[in-house]
């Protein structure tokens, strides 16, 4: 393999909390081993448009704190056709791109499979509030993710406190309950509702019938989105049987705002990390990887291997979060 002149990267799917310090770490990585770096703007879709800068070490100064990505992202679906990604590679050739390194989650890394596929060095990097990605324990902004719901929760928690009444709190994670379960472990949640462990609304209902009944002054629900038994399911039971449960249940919905503001001390440094590593997966002639994280240990795992799949949630945390409710 020729010596590398010259990488470009991109921020894809989802935006998360550390995609700029990623960004950051990788552009200065790259330049102190006397490479080009370019940036790509809005992910897959910049790069069928041809729209790329050069990123100099000033470029990327001033961003390690702030959430989003100063790259900007989009969801693509016409990269999914090979008419797209024909553009894609076509672009980075003529601009005598070498490799590229993509930040972001599940649908992002698939995408850079594709493209490894078809002869482009790529390394991934893990990045989705959603940590659902295989091939790393954490992900990029998942941590930011968690602390904000716990937030939301410790906020809930004064006033149902003072109102005596319980709260349902829906949080992000696409189909994957890992917020909602880490979130509601820290929050001290009496319910955790995870797509990976159904329960049913009346469940939901009995949990806060006995934690009113044990002379709780407020109950906190924490709902992952992707949950068959989601708010509406949950509201309308206990609405149904409010003269039993004893709590009245109010809901917050927090959407995007998990994804938003600043990053977590953690996500800069994991972004930091994982943004180093991919220019040195590239500097050792091992692309074709995700870069990620398993203990404290940055491990590179085939993007063939993990594209794809998801990974699980930790069952037995979730049994314990249930015997520390009571
Ligand atoms: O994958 C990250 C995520 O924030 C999920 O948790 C959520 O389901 C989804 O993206 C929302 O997508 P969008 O930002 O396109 O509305």
């Amino acid at each position: 393999m020729q010596p590398i002149q010259r990488i470009a990267i991109l921020t894809s799917g989802g935006d998360a909390p550390g995609m700029n310090a990623a960004v950051r770490a990788a552009t200065r990585a790259a330049l102190a081993r006397g490479w080009q770096m370019h940036g790509v703007r809005n992910g897959y879709a910049g790069l069928m448009e041809g729209v790329f800068e050069p990123l100099q070490a000033r470029d990327v100064g001033g961003i390690i704190q702030r959430g989003g990505t100063v790259l900007g992202s989009a969801r693509a679906p016409e990269f999914a056709t090979e008419a797209g990604r024909a553009r894609a590679l076509d672009n980075l050739r003529q601009r005598g791109i070498e490799a590229l390194i993509v930040i972001g989650g599940n649908g992002s890394q698939s995408g850079a499979n594709v493209l490894a596929h078809a002869g482009l060095p790529v390394v991934g990097i893990a990045s989705t509030v959603d940590n659902d990605l295989a091939g790393t324990d954490v992900t990029i902004g998942v941590d930011t993710a968690v602390n904000i719901t716990v937030d939301a929760i410790d906020r809930l928690r004064t006033t149902g406190t003072s109102h005596k009444r319980a709260f349902l709190v829906e949080t992000m994670g696409r189909n994957c309950g890992y917020i909602a379960l880490m979130a509601g472990i820290a929050g001290g949640a009496e319910v955790i509702v995870v797509p990976e462990c159904e329960i049913e609304p009346h469940e939901v209902a009995e949990r806060l019938r006995a934690a009113y009944q044990r002379g709780k002054t407020h109950a906190m629900v924490v709902v992952a989105e992707g949950a068959r038994c989601g708010a509406k399911a949950i509201m309308q039971h206990v609405a149904e049987h409010r003269d039993t449960i004893g709590f009245a249940l109010r809901v917050t919905t927090l959407g995007h705002v998990v994804r938003g503001g600043v990053p977590t001390a953690a996500d800069r440094v994991l972004a930091t990390r994982l943004g180093a590593a991919a220019v040195d997966q590239l500097a050792r002639g091992m692309p074709n990887v995700l870069v990620g994280l398993r203990g404290n240990e940055i491990v590179a795992t085939p993007l063939a291997k993990i594209a794809g799949k998801t990974k699980g949630i930790d069952q037995d945390l979730l049994a314990l979060a249930r015997v520390l409710a009571q």
